[in-house]
């Protein structure tokens, strides 16, 4: 199939599942800010957003953006080492001019993204959507959001970090992986190649920077200072 056996129709897939992936980022970041304002009006949202088969389903559709992107990457990966004879691209070189740190190592910085992804989803969604779904009961009510932000960030201090080094290995991928979709849709001609460069970099830093932010707030919220 062309959207597999071509090298064009493997970043496409790449491209529009990583463009998904960045939505769902912001609905889930303008979701959080909420929580920091009022925990009432954030329960109200994760009522909402529960187990309702409608939810339930933009989960498992946001799964399969997860599932699609990583394997799409690996895929992709593997053909390009093959490509270079089983050989680091840029072994006997420094890293050209112009090309970034983050360029030349989405696929560590994905894993990294993915493995913290794995820790946030046991401290978070096992102990809401998916104890809502088998019937099981974590410390609070499922539906009770705003109670589980505050008890993994509240005063605690490795928790915080972990999360803001996930944030920097975030921000690392989308500042290269959104001008890189971006490219791959056709989007850029010459002078519009340096501004979604610019675009990429604002972005992630605003997106990654506002995670930080809600974090360190709940942290310190806790932390009796
Ligand atoms: C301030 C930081 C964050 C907070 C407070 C937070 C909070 C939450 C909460 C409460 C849930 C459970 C929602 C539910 O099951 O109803 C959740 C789920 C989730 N979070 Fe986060 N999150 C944060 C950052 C992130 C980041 C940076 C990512 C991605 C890189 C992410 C990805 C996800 C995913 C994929 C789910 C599962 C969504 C679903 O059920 O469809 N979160 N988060």
């Amino acid at each position: 199939m062309w959207l597999f056996n071509s090298s064009v129709g493997r970043k496409l897939v790449m491209s529009v599942s990583g463009v998904g992936l960045v939505l769902f980022l912001v609905f889930h970041l303008a979701m959080n800010a909420v929580a920091v304002f009022s925990a009432s009006a954030y329960n109200a949202i994760c009522a909402q957003l529960g187990a309702n088969w409608y939810a339930v389903l933009l989960s498992l559709g946001l799964a399969a953006l997860f599932v699609v992107h990583i394997l799409y990457a690996l895929y992709i990966s593997h053909v390009n080492w093959r490509a270079c004879g089983g050989r680091q691209r840029y072994e006997f070189s420094a890293r050209p001019k112009g090309v970034s740190w983050a360029s030349q190592n989405m696929l560590v910085l994905g894993a990294i993204v993915v493995l913290f992804l794995l820790v946030h989803l046991s401290h978070f969604w096992r102990h809401m959507m998916f104890a809502e779904l088998v019937g099981s009961h974590g410390a609070f009510d499922p539906a009770n959001g705003a109670a589980y932000i505050d008890y993994y960030f509240k005063g605690h201090f490795f928790t915080t970090l972990l999360y803001l080094l996930w944030y920097g290995a975030l921000w690392q991928h989308l500042t290269h992986g959104i001008w890189s979709a971006m490219q791959t849709l056709g989007l850029n001609n010459g002078h519009w190649l340096r501004r979604w460069q610019r675009i990429s970099m604002v972005g992630a830093s605003v997106i990654c920077g506002a995670f930080a932010l809600i974090t360190i707030i709940f942290f310190v919220r806790g932390a009796g200072w």
